[in-house]
């Protein structure tokens, strides 16, 4: 048993390393002219920025939407430009309507807008659209349109809407490098969209993104445990909250994971607890290593065992021990703030509040943790319920429209990984959000939910769009069996299965 144990450790340990340097290697210079495109395209609206006195910068309401807009709204601010901020769950008729309302002299959009242009441009707005959603076929032209799907990169593990923005302000930047310290605010972006989940790092044009902040000072990255809460939850927390991979025997159990730690000799604390940042290497390795043993011996297959262990992204400027200072960390506390309708306290969290705005935002990260564990509860006893190419759950009015496709990527653990997940929650406005969420290996066998939501959506009524890879939609209510069918055809034609 542990010699077959240490031979796939051993195996997965060279793999690993050579696989990485390859697919880093591979990735800069894949990716180096598409960077340098994408730099060349945010040159030009850097310049029609820089003339406008009334700016808006519209976002979205989550991680990679604050981290974009406080990307934009620091490089403006270091420009001495005013801004007005405002943030969307999603752009629609409605919002582009209010936004225009307001009659600014230009809009920057970020992290939305590529699935809206027609909309946008038939408003007459002045926008810049700065994106990495994949975007509409439409004639309409905007003032500048900035997205990695336009230099053939893919926005749903590429670049995100943060990085995108990153590139637009390093134009802004009065002295080349001046704004490179918001690197670390494109990878808490990147990092909060999972695209580092796909090959269990960030790649594409987000390596460009992860040098730029290296060399600034501001980031550092290397191979660590990939479970949350690396800075700030007792090591025996971390373990049994473990969700991706799921640990057997350790997941969901307190009492086994404090048992565990003391057979494998890691002290568990003196006057506090201990976090993995406390661990010294030794300690560190013993631990992963019995963590591997101990799945092996549960059956944990070593696909989702490799997930254990990835990259992680470290802000350098942020104090240690607080979730400031792990990009995946930072994101769910932004999630926490801007998916219940506080958007401003993230965004001042970002722009460099580390008083008022970040209690508060600690405070709502609290609320949210208890909502992802409700919400993966009321999965668990619901069900999900298959159909030929998708399969679903309907949360009602149980789980918040916003936070419901957090719960169904999550959900995955205890869901069919062969077929992706939609989950639908009913809005404010009394419509119907459906949040879809697959799998890169779905997304290598065809799959593109941006568009089977988009097309369904557009068929009854709503509105739909996102990645191959995570999509959303919203509908009118007595849609939903009429929805779900469509997309579980849709899906099924992606998949080749009909
Ligand atoms: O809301 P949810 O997390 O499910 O959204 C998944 C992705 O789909 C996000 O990137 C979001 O911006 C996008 N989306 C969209 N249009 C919608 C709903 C979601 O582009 N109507
Ligand atoms: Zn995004």
């Amino acid at each position: 048993m542990i010699a077959v144990e240490n031979q796939i450790r051993s195996a997965a340990k060279v793999y690993h390393s050579f696989h990485q340097i390859a697919i880093y290697m591979q990735d800069l210079q894949e990716n180096a002219g598409k960077f340098l495109e994408l730099c060349e395209l945010c040159k030009s609206p850097a310049q029609e920025i820089l003339k406008r006195k009334d700016l808006i910068v519209v976002s979205h309401v989550d991680a990679d939407g604050l981290t974009s807009a406080a990307i934009i709204c620091t490089a403006l601010e270091r420009r001495g430009l005013e801004y007005q901020p405002m943030f969307f769950r999603q752009l629609d008729e409605t919002s582009i309507a209010e936004i225009a309302d307001r009659n600014a002299d230009l809009v920057i959009f970020t992290d939305l807008g590529s699935g809206m242009i027609q909309q946008i441009c038939e408003c007459g707005l002045p926008a810049v659209v700065a994106d990495h959603h994949k975007p509409a076929a439409c004639a309409a032209r905007p003032l500048a349109h900035i997205n990695p799907h336009l230099v053939g990169a893919d926005g749903a593990t590429q670049l995100s809407g943060s990085g995108t923005s990153f590139l637009l302000a390093r134009e802004l930047a009065l002295t080349p490098s001046a704004n490179d310290d918001l690197a670390s605010l494109a990878v808490v972006g990147a990092v909060g969209d999972l695209q580092d989940m796909a090959r269990g790092q960030l790649v594409g044009i987000n390596r460009h993104i992860l040098d730029i902040g290296s060399n600034a000072g501001v980031l550092s990255f290397g191979r660590d445990i990939k479970l949350f809460g690396r800075q700030t939850r007792p090591v025996f927390k971390m373990l049994e909250y473990s969700q991706d991979p799921y640990l057997p025997g350790l997941s969901g159990n307190e009492d086994a994971c404090i048992a565990f730690l003391k057979e494998v000799g890691i002290r568990l604390g003196g006057e506090r607890w201990r976090r993995w940042i406390d661990l010294n290497l030794e300690e560190k390795s013993s631990l992963v290593t019995a963590i591997i043993r101990k799945g092996l011996r549960n059956g944990l297959s070593n696909v989702k065992l490799e997930r254990l262990i990835g990259e992680v992204y470290v802000l350098l400027a942020e104090q240690e021990g607080t979730e400031l200072r792990d990009a995946s960390e930072y994101s769910t506390l932004l999630n926490a703030t801007a998916r219940y309708g506080h958007a401003d306290v993230g965004l001042s969290v970002c722009m460099g509040d580390r008083d008022r705005s970040f209690s508060e935002a600690q405070k709502l990260l609290g609320q949210h943790r208890q909502n992802l564990v409700n919400g993966l509860k009321l999965v668990a006893e619901k069900g999900i319920t298959p159909m030929k190419s998708i399969q679903y759950f309907d949360a009602g009015d149980a789980i918040l429209d916003t936070i419901v496709g957090i719960v169904a990527g999550m959900s995955f653990q205890m869901a069919d990984r062969s077929m992706p997940i939609l989950a639908l929650a009913r809005t404010e406005q009394g419509e119907v959000k459906v949040s879809a969420r697959g799998t890169q290996d779905l997304v290598r066998s065809g799959l593109d939910l941006a568009e089977a939501m988009s097309s369904s959506a557009r068929v009854l009524g709503g509105v739909g769009g996102g990645h191959n890879v995570a999509a959303g939609a919203t509908i009118p209510p007595d849609a939903k069996q009429a929805f779900l069918e469509l997309v579980d055809r849709a899906v099924g034609k992606q998949l080749s299965k009909e």
